[in-house]
């Protein structure tokens, strides 16, 4: 099996991250939006937990990734229009800030609430910054909108693939499903 990408495919690594981490942010997303609209109680305080568990991993996944992502070849883009290839490169990198910026806004808010984030209970993340109630107000905000830049990148990216897989018929969303 191919492992690493080639001038025209990915390989199994880069395939496997791309779905998993698709899988976590989903889970992500639609949790943080759940678990900040339902009342006070100690089931919402679990959720936050969780929340922050699966954010960490999502941090420590996209480090992996990126690092993978820069040490291999891309596929191609050049049998599409320049204009797609620009816009698909810079949803791309999109992905990119915004996998690395929302957990660490996250991280950020958790430390000026003063609040431990715990990796699964095998360690607790350290204090980026000291408690101040308005940074918290900051980075929660910093958070949310971001997570909603993620959202509608989401949304593009998966219209995009949609039109390559019904309207232009190529390989384009093929290639990502398997080496
Ligand atoms: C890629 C990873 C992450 C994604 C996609 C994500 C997404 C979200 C979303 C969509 C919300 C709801 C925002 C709203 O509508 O108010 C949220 C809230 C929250 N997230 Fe994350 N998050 C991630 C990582 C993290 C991490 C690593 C932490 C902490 C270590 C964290 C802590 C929180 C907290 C405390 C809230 C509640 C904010 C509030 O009370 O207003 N998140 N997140």
């Amino acid at each position: 099996m191919l492992m690493r990408n080639t001038q025209d495919r990915f390989g199994f690594v880069a395939i496997f991250l791309h779905w998993l981490m698709a899988i976590v942010l989903i889970g992500l997303v639609i949790l943080g939006l759940y678990m900040t609209r339902i009342p006070i109680s100690l089931d919402k305080l679990k959720l936050f937990g969780w929340h922050k568990e699966w954010g960490i991993l999502a941090l420590m996944l996209v480090i992996v990734r990126l690092a993978w992502r820069l040490l291999n070849t891309t596929p191609t883009l050049n049998e599409l229009p320049w204009w797609e290839k620009i816009g698909a490169r810079a949803a791309h990198w999109a992905f990119y800030f915004f996998m690395l910026a929302i957990p660490i806004s996250g991280w950020l808010m958790t430390s000026a609430a003063g609040l431990p984030a715990s990796f699964f209970g095998w360690f607790v993340l350290p204090d980026l910054v000291t408690p101040s109630e308005q940074n918290r107000i900051l980075f929660a905000v910093t958070h949310k909108w971001l997570a909603y830049g993620l959202i509608a990148t989401f949304c593009v990216h998966v219209a995009a693939a949609l039109k390559h897989y019904v309207i232009n018929k190529d390989e384009i969303l093929q290639r990502m499903l398997w080496p």
